[in-house]
């Protein structure tokens, strides 16, 4: 067993600090991106810790002049425009680790209707840090976490939300309720089987992440569906790659519309970052409408989109619970696809309440913790 050396930053030539990768790879660090991570007081505001210079202005042929080690991790720079850096070891690799178009956050977690350990917490209003970061783990992991024991009463949800991020109101209103309604404006409002869908598509930017919080179910029906959008896609990119192609790159319209609103954003069904990795699934086959294209086109995508569908309702990818009276389920809008199984509303009540947060309230409350705990246990170490 060939076990790979930790990465390291060490002198290499002369004047050049490289990066030593676990692999054995050499890169040399390119004197610009160091001297963009001065963190002199010259070079940023030692408070906010941003940038007192435009780094566009730096000399493009900057070189490194000099170069010492004066204690052990730690290195000093001279710049060919006179400025000295300090920088530590450690900082560097952390920063040189991160792939592009990283968050820096637990890498997510690809599951299908195999996964029976559902991620599931016991809600507690004042967790701890640990806990906190247990739960924010399992849901950036998985897409999302089962909360049991949250307290049955109405807005408790936004209560919930507000521990891990701001709430995203939106036309349906800070909180919205989830229940069967005569006069419903929208599908989620009736009592009948909703297939897996991305919520909002319509919207710019769509609600990154959603819970759903019941107070009351008495129906033997209304199990709550998830599947996960990115493993389905990543299925798909392997088994029919021109029909990955066609939905990753059409871009789809998708419309709103009741009284007072009227909103329509395009994306295509699978949205890739730039480096190509999967960044959300738009999916809401009530709502969608594929531009004009020419004939072929349009063939193409909707066999593509057949046979993404088809995946999505297959229950080899979905998973299915009962939402019981004071459970909710905190699920990531741009990851995972969410429906219902129908329920025969004469068997009693089924009350939901709902709302929106922002994608990146996690992840930051994530960091937060672990630039905490790290400090915690620092201070417990020297004390
Ligand atoms: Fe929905």
């Amino acid at each position: 067993m060939t076990t790979e050396r930790a990465p390291r930053v060490r002198i290499g030539a002369p004047n050049e600090l490289v990066l030593e990768r676990g692999d054995g790879r050499i890169e040399p660090l390119h004197p610009l991106w160091l001297r963009e991570r001065c963190r002199d007081p010259e070079s940023i505001d030692l408070r906010t810790q941003q940038r007192l210079q435009d780094p566009s202005d730096f000399d493009l042929s900057l070189r490194v002049t000099a170069l010492s080690q004066p204690a052990p991790g730690m290195f000093q720079v001279t710049f060919s425009d006179g400025h000295q850096g300090s920088f530590s070891a450690a900082d560097i690799l952390e920063e040189a680790a991160l792939a592009p178009g990283s968050h820096d956050s637990p890498a997510a977690r690809f599951w299908d209707g195999s996964l029976t350990a559902l991620p599931r917490a016991r809600w507690r209003a004042a967790p701890s840090d640990d806990e906190l970061a247990s739960w924010l783990e399992s849901f950036l992991t998985y897409g999302f976490i089962i909360f049991a024991g949250v307290p049955s009463e109405p807005g408790t949800v936004l209560k919930v939300g507000a521990q891990f991020g701001f709430t995203r109101e939106t036309n349906f209103g800070a909180l919205f309720n989830v229940r069967s309604t005569p006069d419903a404006n929208d599908l989620a409002y009736t009592s009948i089987a909703l297939d897996p869908h991305t919520d909002n598509p319509y919207r710019t930017p769509v609600p990154g992440i959603q819970l759903l919080h019941c107070l009351v179910n008495e129906t033997s029906g209304g199990l709550s569906t998830l599947v996960d959008g990115f493993a389905v896609a990543q299925a798909l990119r392997t088994a029919e790659p021109e029909a990955f192609r066609i939905l990753s790159t059409t871009p789809v319209r998708f419309k709103y519309i009741d009284t007072d609103t009227e909103l329509t954003a395009s994306a295509p069904p699978i949205e890739l970052d730039v480096t190509g990795e999967l960044k959300s699934i738009h999916f809401s086959p009530r709502l969608d409408f594929v531009p004009l294209l020419p004939r072929a086109e349009l063939e193409g995508y909707y066999r593509a989109r057949r046979s993404f569908d088809h995946r999505l309702r297959a229950p080899d990818f979905e998973i299915r619970f009962l939402l019981g009276d004071g459970d909710l389920v905190m699920f990531d809008n741009c990851r995972l696809l969410h429906g219902r199984t129908g329920f025969d509303p004469a068997e009693g009540l089924r009350h939901l309440q709902g709302c929106y947060i922002d994608i990146d309230g996690p992840r930051s409350l994530y960091r937060v913790l672990r630039r905490r705990r790290a400090q915690a246990g620092d201070v417990r170490r020297s004390a």
